[in-house]
């Protein structure tokens, strides 16, 4: 049988926890390994995937242009300039009132499954409309947190809801780790949180201030261990609390807080 590609939804119920940045670094990430990888932005309001990669001057046909026959699906794919491999189809920014059914989408990206090894769908926030849309098309979902209740809360209401979906699996991202607060025992720790969500953690990601200005950074190391772990399914996990301890860490730790 041919290869098809794994589809994968970001998703995570709460605003603003890292979902449209989980993706893109876990898609380029995987690029820059070889692996050929579409970028879908299935947040048809607030549609950011182009900007947050970069690409929004390369855009010519979006996917709600594939879907209302106005340019063959391939066109719709704009080749990300530094990671060859990576592709990425954004969605209307001309006519986010335009209905995009499941079907229409699902259709989409299946008709590119056969030529690529990782299709991911950044999620809209919420667990309404946008949501079913996104999670329809996919076969496996990753849920982004923070190691706040309040995230940690929605990902739990997100993960029974995953459940009426037929996914082949379904694991967690602790996204904006604090490893100074973790350290000391003020936040909750990646076990931790697994355990209140039943679900396994495929990856730990620092808070990281400078996230887009800087190669060498820890939330980079982070971002290729998770995207290791998903592509061979080992469970490492980035230790946010290593730069905390001995006297160096607590000279950290106490720069950290007079932030
Ligand atoms: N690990 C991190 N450290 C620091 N800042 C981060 C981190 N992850 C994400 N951010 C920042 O948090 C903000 C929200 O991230 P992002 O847009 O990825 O979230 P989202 O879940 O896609 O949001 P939305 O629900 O609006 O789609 C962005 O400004 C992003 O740069
Ligand atoms: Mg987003």
């Amino acid at each position: 049988m041919e290869k098809m590609a794994r589809k994968i939804v970001v998703t995570s119920g709460k605003g603003g926890v890292g979902k449209t940045t989980v993706a893109a670094y876990l898609s380029a990430q995987l690029a820059k390994r070889g692996q050929r990888v579409i970028l879908c932005d299935a947040d048809f309001g607030l549609n950011n995937v182009d900007v947050v990669t970069g690409v929004e001057n390369l855009v010519v046909y979006d996917v709600v242009d594939v879907i209302e026959g106005r340019c063959r699906a391939k066109q719709a794919l704009v080749r990300h300039p530094q990671y060859g491999n990576l592709y990425v189809l954004t969605s209307s920014h001309a006519a986010p009132e335009r209905y995009v059914s499941p079907q229409a989408l699902k259709v989409v990206l299946d008709s590119f499954a056969p030529q690529f090894d990782y299709i991911f769908v950044d999620c809209p926030a919420g667990i309404e409309e946008g949501f079913h849309r996104a999670v329809a098309t996919a076969d496996e979902a990753i849920v982004v947190t923070t190691p706040r209740i309040s995230a940690i809360r929605d990902a739990d209401k997100v993960i029974t809801l995953l459940k009426s979906y037929e996914l082949n699996s379904v694991s967690a991202v602790v996204n904006m780790t604090r490893g100074d607060l973790l350290s000391t025992g003020e936040s909750l720790s990646p076990k931790e949180i697994s355990s209140l969500l039943k679900t396994p953690v495929l990856g730990v990601l620092p808070d990281e201030y400078s996230i887009y200005k800087n190669d060498f950074t820890d939330i980079h190391v982070a971002f290729r261990i998770l995207a290791n772990n998903l592509h061979t399914g080992k469970r490492r996990l980035y230790d946010p609390t290593k730069k905390y301890v001995g006297f160096l860490g607590n000279v950290r730790r106490a720069l950290k807080r007079s932030l």
